[in-house]
């Protein structure tokens, strides 16, 4: 939540910053601002809305004038969207101005104490108590790093902070914990930014920060202290992301571009995991064969899609290597003082690898002394780096907010990790694995032949435009993915919907059904479907208007049916979730919304 930037080098700051920041828009989108020093002072523009605002003020950039500077992107914690509240922050004189991501959960403490030593307060954000902070033990040591260092000493919660100071015009200083920062380097030039992409077309030579390393930037030169201010060396990092994979290339929105890079993004992801053939993730994660035969169980914490995503792995697992699994909402499992044992595996799903919830999670879940083992998107992300062992997915950047390509990739990490664990722990023959596995090659293929048909989805679309309410049911692996379809239509179309596994619906929910409600209904795994389609009947003669999404025609009655490729029904949520984002994407279009920065949420959730 939030974008953070940072230049300096020889170029002029202000374009470059805008570019970074709308690299990070998906991060939050209700106001932008940027600061730059010209040498002598830092000049501050800020905009309440979305960056084309504070682009448009800028005169597309052609102001402040400099070459050093900081910028943010704001999804607004503390104070509401506006351009008070806005980043950066300064100290009165102006000569101290602050750029923040994350929750200073101490704030009103320290301002209490700052307001007693004179300061005066003019937003409600707790930025301007952390710039201010910084102000204070700055007057006092006159040194950035001490000051920084004072400040860390003095806050609690979760900061990506950068700060520039008017007396020292070819530096920016840094902080991190808990939110993500990364910085780049040319041989002239230094980045900070909250991500990856943001930086992409300047540099692939990056550092990723640890919690509470402070960075001094200067151009072409990042240096690292720790909070004694003692200096160390540090290596940076190649980034092997594509920067067209960044960009739109050509599609109306990202999140269409994403759709349609799902059979590259399952492709890449099942060859990097299967390069010499069978599933090795002992090589790529460091998850051998003995500790797979060895764990008693398996915890799954996820937050939204992830989460949904562990659904379906709960089914597949379960299934496959008959390993009791049990999938929890990571913000719900961290406060339930939940009962673990050594002997589980704790495996947290995140596409960011920043969620505050699944961070926190994982962390729960080492204190107690269980392996641990993250499926994430981001490399360098906090969870990558504090789980023992790292499923990398292979989807590339992901920017549009409702993710669609990284959930499909964390699809293929579950069946990857379950069918290991069913091949290690024998609970299927080499004949079945052999065929399972095949059958995972052929998953690129159908989800582009689903992708051809999506005019057909469209359609339904722009017929369903005006319902009120839609609701998803299906059972098992039907059910997960009826999670995730209706997930994606609240978040972009804002219409109302539910998803509901279909045996439940007539314990409540069933009084919702009226004239021509929409009941979609997802029928592909074989033990359940005729349950599901008497179901669906039970909502038609009671007025619904049902569609259905399955392998073949097994509900004569619905008004619409959809076929998708028929795989094994363990994969079939990587099939069915297609046409059900495409209906998302559809109808968001149609009513006119923001498709890629739907209003109120943020892509990467790092605060609780
Ligand atoms: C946000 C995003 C969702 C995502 C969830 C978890 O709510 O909008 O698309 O599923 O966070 O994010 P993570 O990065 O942990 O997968």
């Amino acid at each position: 939540m939030c974008g953070i930037v940072g230049y300096i080098g020889g170029r002029q700051a202000a374009p470059i910053l805008l570019d970074g920041l709308k690299h990070l828009e998906y991060r939050g989108y209700d106001s932008a601002g940027i600061a730059v020093s010209d040498g002598k002072r830092i000049e501050v523009v800020k905009a309440k809305g979305k960056l084309e605002i504070l682009r448009e003020k800028t005169g597309n950039g052609k102001t402040p004038a400099g070459c050093c500077g900081i910028g943010h992107t704001r999804w607004a914690t503390h104070g509401e969207p506006s351009e008070l509240n806005a980043h950066p922050h300064a100290n009165d004189s102006g000569t101290i101005v602050a750029v923040h991501n994350g929750i200073i959960e101490n704030y009103a403490e320290q301002k209490a104490k700052l307001q007693r030593r004179g300061y005066t307060f003019y937003s409600e954000t707790d930025t301007e108590v952390a710039t201010k902070l910084v102000d204070y033990y700055y007057a006092k040591y006159a040194d950035p790093v001490k000051a920084i260092a004072n400040f860390i000493l003095k806050v609690r919660g979760s900061y990506a902070l950068a700060v520039m100071f008017a007396d020292r015009p070819d530096e920016i200083y840094a902080v991190r914990k808990d939110s993500p920062m990364i910085i780049g380097v040319t041989e002239s030039e230094s980045f900070l930014a909250s991500d990856v992409p943001a930086i992409l077309s300047y540099t692939r030579t990056v550092y990723y920060t640890d919690n509470g390393e402070i960075v001094r930037l200067e151009k072409g030169k990042a240096a690292f202290y720790n909070i004694d201010g003692e200096p160390h060396e540090k290596q940076p990092s190649h980034i092997d992301w594509d920067v067209a994979t960044a960009e739109k290339g050509g599609f109306e929105h990202f999140m269409l571009k994403e759709i349609h890079e799902q059979p590259k993004v399952i492709a890449d992801t099942l060859s990097y995991f299967m390069g010499g053939g069978d599933i090795d993730l002992e090589k790529e994660v460091g998850l051998k064969d003995c500790e797979i035969a060895s764990y008693t169980g398996v915890i799954i914490a996820a937050c939204g899609s992830a989460y949904h995503v562990g659904v379906v792995m709960q089914y597949v697992m379960e299934k496959l290597a008959r390993v009791p699994v049990r999938v929890e909402l990571a913000s719900e499992f961290r406060y339930r003082d939940p009962i673990l044992d050594k002997s589980q595996l704790f495996i947290v799903i995140s596409q960011s690898g920043e969620t505050a919830d699944s961070l926190a999670a994982l962390r729960l879940a080492k204190e107690r002394g269980l392996d641990t083992l993250s499926v994430v998107n981001v490399v360098g992300s906090s969870i990558a780096r504090e789980a023992d062992k790292t499923f990398f997915t292979k989807a590339g950047p992901e920017i549009s907010v409702a993710t669609t390509k990284a959930y499909s990739a964390q699809l293929i990490a579950a069946y990857l990790v379950s069918l290991r664990f069913a091949k290690v722990r024998g609970t299927v023959t080499d004949k079945e694995y052999s065929a399972l596995v095949s059958e995972l090659k052929t998953l690129p293929a159908k989800v582009d032949s689903v992708l051809k048909n999506k005019d057909e989805i469209q359609r339904f679309a722009s017929e369903m435009i005006a319902k009120k309410d839609v609701f998803f049911i299906g059972r098992g692996i039907d059910y997960a993915v009826c999670l995730e379809g209706s997930l994606k239509l609240k978040e972009i179309s804002y219409m109302h919907s539910e998803a509901y596994a279909a045996g439940e619906l007539k314990h409540g929910t069933i009084s919702l059904i009226e004239d021509s409600t929409l009941v979609i209904g997802a029928l592909t795994q074989p033990e359940t479907v005729e349950k599901t389609v008497s179901n669906l009947e039970e909502t038609r003669t009671r007025g619904a208007y049902c569609a259905t999404f399955s392998f073949n025609d097994v509900y004569g009655k619905a008004g619409r049916k959809f076929f998708v490729p028929e795989t094994c029904p363990y994969f079939a949520a990587s099939v069915t979730v297609i046409p059900l984002q495409l209906f998302a994407y559809y109808l968001s279009v149609l009513r006119g919304n923001d498709v890629d920065k739907p209003r109120n949420l943020a892509k990467s959730v790092t605060v609780e």
